[in-house]
């Protein structure tokens, strides 16, 4: 067995990553990390009691270094670089959940904060698995995908070298209140969010340079990307819908088939895709319809899983020469 640690643990996504590591066939629990580090696990999150029995420690690269081979970090960006950067000296294999690896240190620090571990930036993998496999399975670091750019990317790459790209691309999304994570605002509030939707930070979250760069890293496309995310009240799910503009009339289906026909973990899909289909999964779920050169691709994701865990854990699988799909859920929550 290869032991791995959490630190985050106390997190949406860092609950998620225990859920699956319980029946795990390779990987053990041998650490996990929160803020306050005086608990058992299963008094964190009680949905745990009587699956695993945990002491929950205050994260210290030392004993991560002790007790693992390689550690997933669910943590907020900003905390995750700095306890990165020692991990990685410490010879330990990282999977970050947080944006603090994803991007150029430019965009980075355009949309968040100054980088403070510019010497490792630079050898971060993207963790968009269909796309980056082969560099995952090298990597020491990687550098998991927002959630949205995860399903906007998996619907659109496929299409972008048919699409037109001085025109822009519109990204309409809407995602479950889990998203945001644990920590209550005004906007998650019970009273906010029930019986109803609304957009939030309009063309400028920070979702969208993301999307942008990778279109341009993977097809060498720069394309102005308005993205309008919206939150729904739903506990989990995210549902992408992009539209843009054909430079010729193609077939949607073919091409998704020639991109996505051998992925074990995207499902195409022959009518529009929803949110409960892939509740609980690994899954990506996409459906494409043209009318003339105008096109419609939309994608569903479970943001917890695909978003954020499942797709950290199927990185892991890859860098320790795993096979891909070891531990990932794949039976949806339905009905
Ligand atoms: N939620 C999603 O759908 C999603 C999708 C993709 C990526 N992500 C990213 O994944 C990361 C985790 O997201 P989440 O939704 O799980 O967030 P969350 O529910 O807010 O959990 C974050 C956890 O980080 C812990 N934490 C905060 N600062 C810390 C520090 N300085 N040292 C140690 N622990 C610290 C908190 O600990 P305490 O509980 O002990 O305070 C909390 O349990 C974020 O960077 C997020 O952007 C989330």
């Amino acid at each position: 067995m290869i032991n791995v640690g959490i630190v985050g643990v106390g997190g949406y996504t860092g609950l998620e990553l225990v859920k699956m590591l319980l029946s795990h066939p390779a990987f053990r629990l041998n650490y996990v990390a929160a803020t306050a580090g005086d608990r058992m696990l299963e008094a964190l999150h009680p949905a745990l009691l009587d699956l695993i029995t945990f002491p929950v420690e205050e994260a210290n690269a030392e004993a991560v270094a002790e007790k693992c081979e390689l550690v997933f970090l669910a943590l907020p960006h900003k905390a995750s670089m700095g306890f990165a950067k020692e991990l990685i000296s410490k010879n330990i294999k990282v999977v970050d959940l947080s944006a603090d690896y994803r991007l150029e240190r430019e965009t980075y620090e355009a949309h968040y904060c100054p980088h403070e571990d510019p010497e490792n930036l630079p050898r971060a993998v993207y963790g968009l698995i269909e796309y980056y496999r082969e560099e995952i399975r090298t990597a020491r670091l990687v550098a998991g995908p927002g959630c949205y750019p995860t399903a906007t990317l998996l619907g659109i790459l496929p299409f972008i070298p048919y699409i037109d790209t001085q025109a822009p691309l519109f990204v309409d999304a809407k995602s479950g209140v889990s998203g945001a994570g644990k920590k209550l605002t005004q906007t998650s509030h019970f009273v906010t969010i029930n019986d109803n939707i609304f957009a939030y930070n309009p063309l400028k979250h920070r979702h969208a340079p993301e999307i942008a760069e990778k279109i341009a890293k993977i097809h060498g496309a720069k394309m102005e990307v308005n993205f309008v995310p919206h939150l729904i009240p739903a506990t989990r799910g995210e549902l992408v819908s992009v539209y843009a503009t054909l430079k010729e009339e193609i077939d949607p289906a073919e091409i998704l088939e020639q991109a996505y026909g051998t992925e074990a973990f995207i499902r195409l899909r022959e009518n529009p895709v929803d949110i409960k289909s892939v509740g609980g999964t690994h899954f990506c779920d996409i459906y494409a319809a043209r009318n003339g050169r105008a096109l419609f691709v939309s994608s569903a994701i479970d943001n917890l899983l695909r978003g954020a865990s499942s797709q950290a854990l199927a990185a892991a699988n890859l860098m320790m020469g795993l096979e891909e799909g070891a531990g990932l859920p794949i039976v949806p929550y339905v009905p």
